[in-house]
């Protein structure tokens, strides 16, 4: 081809987030409205990477540098000679997957451009590579998430698409607070390494609450779910994921008629998910955030899905 194309989007995670890492359960909930599309072409002389935020030569030690001459000794092609373009309408550093997402888009767009489809399992490994330059040891959960049209349950790195019989809606929305996943997931580490008697009760219970949250999305349960969530995100408080200001706008979401609300990701700041009983009330949570102070609200509903 003369210009290979790829194309991922943004997901949230419902339930299981930090567990996930200890090889428990996690659910994932792919954002298809908000877009990532790569294009990779030939020019003349060393290759370009052109992310909107930074342009420049590929580098080696910057991650998406890393996806795209990871790809092209993939496919048997030379480092020097493509220029890869990646566009979209996904907010970045905001826990909702920004990276995996470009990564998955510049895996499938250099592999198009050499005429090579490939399998699930060896763009999955592509995307790790540069996801481990960015995170150290990412579960996995965004690189799969980031490129599935439907919810993901993902358990030490196998993938299950749960039945989702679902009327409710999702808000996502930001907090503005800058959280960092690589710091959270190590002070989460810290704490289980300190109390390790509490540290594994309170993971074991995020593995239960992903479990029975998966069985409420295929029952469409919405009250039970929104339990559900409300239990996480004591345990992840507990944990040392919280934040001041995830705490506020779940205070908000509650007052507001959420049925359920969480961190979602890697928490200590980054972006919120909330359970809205239908779209009316859904529209009612989101302005009521919004007026909080959340910088972007994001709503995700089972039609995102059919
Ligand atoms: O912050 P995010 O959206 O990349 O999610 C991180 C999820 C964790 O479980 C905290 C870490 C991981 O590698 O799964």
């Amino acid at each position: 081809a003369a210009t290979g194309r790829g194309f991922a989007h943004a997901k949230a995670i419902l339930l299981g987030e930090h567990a996930v890492v200890y090889g428990s359960p996690a659910v994932a909930l792919p954002i298809p409205s908000l877009r990532v599309e790569a294009t990779a072409r030939r020019i003349d002389g060393a290759s370009v990477l052109d992310t909107e935020i930074s342009l420049g030569p590929l580098d080696a030690s910057d991650p998406l540098g890393t996806t795209v001459l990871e790809t092209l000794a993939h496919v048997g092609a030379a480092p020097a000679g493509v220029e890869v373009v990646v566009r979209g309408t996904l907010p970045i550093g905001r826990g909702l997957g920004s990276s995996a997402a470009a990564a998955n888009a510049i895996v499938d767009a250099v592999a198009d451009l050499h005429g090579v489809a490939l399998d699930d399992a060896d763009r999955f490994e592509l995307v790790q590579r540069g996801e481990r330059v960015a995170h150290g040891t990412p579960s996995g959960l965004d690189a799969r998430a980031t490129s599935s049209s439907t919810p993901i349950l993902f358990t030490a790195g196998r993938v299950e698409h749960p039945p989702i019989r679902f009327g409710g809606s999702f808000v996502v929305a930001d907090t503005g607070a800058r959280g960092s996943t690589r710091k959270a997931v190590a002070d989460v580490r810290a704490f289980v390494e300190v109390h390790p008697e509490r540290g594994r009760a309170l993971l074991a219970e995020l593995e239960r609450l992903t479990v029975a949250g998966v069985a409420d999305l295929a029952a469409d349960r919405r009250d039970d779910l929104g339990t559900r969530m409300n239990a996480a995100q004591v345990v992840l408080d507990e944990l040392g994921a919280g934040h001041p200001a995830i705490t506020a706008l779940i205070a908000v979401a509650a007052a507001n008629g959420a049925l359920g609300a969480k961190l979602t990701g890697g928490g200590q700041g980054g972006c919120i998910i909330t359970l809205a009983a239908d779209p009316a009330s859904a529209r009612r949570i989101s302005q009521a955030l919004l007026e909080a102070g959340a910088l972007g609200t994001w709503t995700i509903d089972a039609e995102d899905y059919a």
